[in-house]
C-alpha cells in the first residue's frame, strides 16, 4: 500500500528550504504585535487639490511596514522567496497580503493576488499607493502578471514604491492593455 500523506501540511517546510540562507529576516517584534490600524488618512498636498489628481501624500513607512509585516507571514516554503505588500484605497482603507505557495508549483498565488482579493472582498475601491517588499524588507516591483492586476485596480496614476523609488503605474507598465481597450471595440460595433 503507498502511504498516503496526512493533510494539513501548510507550514511543512520541503527538503532544502533550510539550506539556503534564505529564511525570512523580518523584525519577529513587529510580526507579533501585528498592525494597530487598518486605515490611513490620505491628504492632498495642498488644499483644494482632490486625491484623483496624483497630488497625496502617503505614509509610505507605514505602507512598507505593513508590507513587512505580510512578508513575515507568505507561505513560500518552495520558493524561500517570501514576498509581503500593502496599499492603501482611495477610501483610506489600508490592504494586504503575502506570497502562498504550493507543491503543485505553477499555481503560486502572488501577494499581489492575496491584496487584490483584499481591496474588493473589502468592499472595492481603487488603489492610490502600494508598496512590496522581499524578506529583507526591501521593496521590489510586482512581476509582470501582478503588474495586470494592479493596473487594472490602480490605473496609471497608481503610486508604487520600487527600489529606484516612487513611481507611477505608467513607468512599470507602459502601453498598458486595460479595459479601455475592450470599451474601444464595444463602442466600435
Ligand atoms: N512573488 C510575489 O508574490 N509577487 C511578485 O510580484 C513577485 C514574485 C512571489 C511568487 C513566488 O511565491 C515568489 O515570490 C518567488 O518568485
Amino acid at each position: 500500500m503507498p502511504t498516503r500523506r496526512s493533510s494539513g501540511e501548510a507550514g511543512r517546510k520541503p527538503p532544502g528550504y533550510d539550506v539556503s540562507g534564505r529564511e525570512p529576516q523580518y523584525d519577529q517584534q513587529t510580526a507579533r504585535q501585528g498592525p494597530t490600524t487598518n486605515r490611513m488618512a490620505l491628504t492632498a498636498n495642498q488644499p483644494g487639490h482632490s486625491l484623483d489628481e496624483g497630488d497625496i501624500v502617503v505614509d509610505w513607512d507605514a505602507l512598507r511596514e505593513r508590507a513587512r509585516w505580510m512578508a513575515a507571514r507568505a507561505y513560500a516554503p518552495y520558493s524561500g522567496y517570501p514576498v509581503g505588500v500593502a496599499g492603501v484605497a482611495d477610501d483610506g482603507r489600508i490592504v494586504s497580503g503575502c506570497n502562498v505557495e504550493n507543491a503543485s508549483l505553477g499555481v503560486g498565488l502572488c501577494a499581489e493576488c492575496g491584496m487584490v482579493s483584499d481591496l474588493i472582498g473589502g468592499g472595492g475601491g481603487r488603489l492610490v499607493a502600494v508598496a512590496c517588499v522581499n524578506a529583507l524588507g526591501e521593496p521590489i516591483t510586482p512581476c509582470g502578471r501582478c503588474r495586470q492586476l494592479l493596473w487594472e485596480h490602480g490605473g496609471a496614476a497608481m503610486l508604487i514604491e520600487t527600489p529606484e523609488g516612487i513611481v507611477t503605474m505608467d513607468k512599470l507598465l507602459p502601453q498598458a492593455f486595460g479595459a479601455d481597450d475592450l470599451d474601444h471595440l464595444a463602442q466600435a460595433k
